[in-house]
């Protein structure tokens, strides 16, 4: 699959575009589509688990719905239509392929060769899009009106919103309150899409509570509703699919290296959240086993309970919205609160096939704690003038620490996931840096 002169694949321009195959041959005509039918790799068994993990813990009334997605799904993997509207929306509306960039300045001043993969260009300005799109395509396809998604830091939530009104869908996004107040600007942003954002004031009003009520809706409103979970989380297909949806990440990143560099990296970095951006950029390299693959989870204040948001560094397998994976929970069970300053990594679970990729050791897991985050984010500002989304800026200081550290050998070739762009966590940094009280007491005088 992930051979950059395969016709399914689908290369970025420039980098081994592949033109002129049809859908077979004998047709006499030369299309100029670059992915027409998309097999899949690495699934889960049939019954949507990757080895231990996955499944479908819901309720039987979504069992139904669950059902017909996933042969929705697998049927507009394998239709050449739906694959050139959906590379067309990639490219003419949201701007793939998106740029490799060589980080020069980075990696002098960290011995290592880094290139950045810019999902942070994408419209929007994160990765969550590509599954967007996917998704939202797939819901016009099965004939449903609506769309609900949940939301953290409020990117899922823009892009939802966004390929909404691209494609004329009603729809509400559900998101935690403290999380409306975190990222304010994105819901404005969602409102201004025409979306309906509904607050969730239950347990500590992040992304977990967020799904909860999100869930909730979509046991009513399955026969008229689509719910878009936003990373390779919940219960299968959904962890098979928005993987698929993200794999295009990778599939570019391998291709614009393997043109630029001649070679495979020696790493591959991203952070992981849910796990989207990071199993879209690990999956076309996950056969290579030169490439060393690392995810980077929040270290938030520490490993104690509550204070991070990494379950595969401090939790243990359990149940949490519709799959088994690894979960942050005390001895009882019950999941455990989570600290990060990044929204978007607030959560206690994560992807099955991260929980796989753990046991299996294909991935290693290690975390980057707040300050290490911001470290990151400075770090890429001052030496690529990219204001990175808190996100990837755990993969950022986690790299830079473990330059510094020689954990990394000196000269490796190593392609990082700088998964959104820091507009939405200006304030967060500002404040945190204290840069909005040293603006008070020089009366403004930073601006010149
Ligand atoms: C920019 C960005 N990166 C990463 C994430 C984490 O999600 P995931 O692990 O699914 O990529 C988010 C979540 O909102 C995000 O906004």
């Amino acid at each position: 699959m992930s051979d950059p002169s395969d016709p399914n694949q689908n290369t970025p321009a420039g980098a081994g575009h592949p033109r002129g195959h049809g859908q077979g041959s004998g047709q006499g005509v030369l299309l100029d589509l670059p992915a027409l039918r998309r097999a899949i790799p690495h699934p889960p068994d049939p019954f949507g688990r990757f080895g231990p993990y996955g499944g479908r813990y819901v309720p039987e009334v979504l069992m139904a719905a669950l059902d017909e997605l996933t042969a929705a799904f697998e049927e507009a993997m394998a239709d050449p239509s739906f694959n050139a509207e959906l590379d067309e929306l990639r490219r003419a509306y949201a701007g793939r392929p998106t740029p490799l960039t060589p980080a020069r300045r980075l990696s002098k001043e960290l011995g290592l060769t880094v290139w950045l993969k810019r999902e942070d260009l994408l419209h929007t300005g994160a990765h969550k899009l590509n599954n967007s799109l996917g998704q939202h395509l797939l819901t016009k396809r099965m004939g449903k009106p609506r769309v609900i998604a949940e939301t953290g830091a409020g990117q899922h939530g823009v892009a939802t919103a966004t390929a909404a009104a691209l494609l004329g869908q009603d729809c509400v996004v559900y998101m935690g309150e403290e999380d409306t107040r975190r990222q304010h600007l994105n819901v404005v942003r969602m409102r201004l899409l025409g979306t309906e954002v509904r607050p969730v004031a239950t347990g500590t009003a992040t992304l977990k509570d967020a799904i909860n009520e999100a869930l909730r809706d979509w046991v009513e409103s399955v026969g008229h509703t689509h719910y878009a979970i936003g990373s390779v989380v919940g219960p299968h297909p959904f962890p098979l699919m928005v993987r698929e949806f993200q794999r295009v990440i990778g599939e570019e990143a391998r291709a614009q290296l393997l043109d630029a560099a001649g070679r495979l990296p020696d790493l591959a970095v991203a952070c992981v959240g849910g796990g989207s951006n990071a199993a879209g950029l690990f999956a076309p390299f996950v056969d290579d086993a030169t490439v060393r693959l690392v995810g980077v989870e929040a270290g938030g204040r520490g490993p104690g309970p509550g204070d991070n948001g990494a379950p595969l560094n401090f939790g243990q397998a359990g149940v949490l919205h519709g799959a088994r994976s690894y979960l942050l929970q005390d001895p009882d069970g019950q999941v455990l609160p989570t600290h990060s300053v990044s929204a978007g990594l607030d959560y206690p679970g994560v992807g099955p096939e991260h929980a796989l990729w753990k046991d299996d050791g294909r991935v290693t897991y290690t975390e980057a704690g707040d300050r290490a985050a911001l470290d990151g984010f400075q770090l890429l500002a001052r030496t690529e003038g990219i204001l990175p989304a808190l996100e990837p800026a755990h993969a950022i200081g986690w790299l830079a620490a473990a330059a510094r550290a020689g954990t990394v050998t000196p000269g490796s070739l190593v392609v990082l996931n700088l998964s959104g762009r820091g507009d939405k966590d200006v304030e967060t940094v500002a404040s945190i840096l204290g840069m909005d009280a040293e603006e008070n007491a020089e009366g403004g005088r930073h601006d010149g």
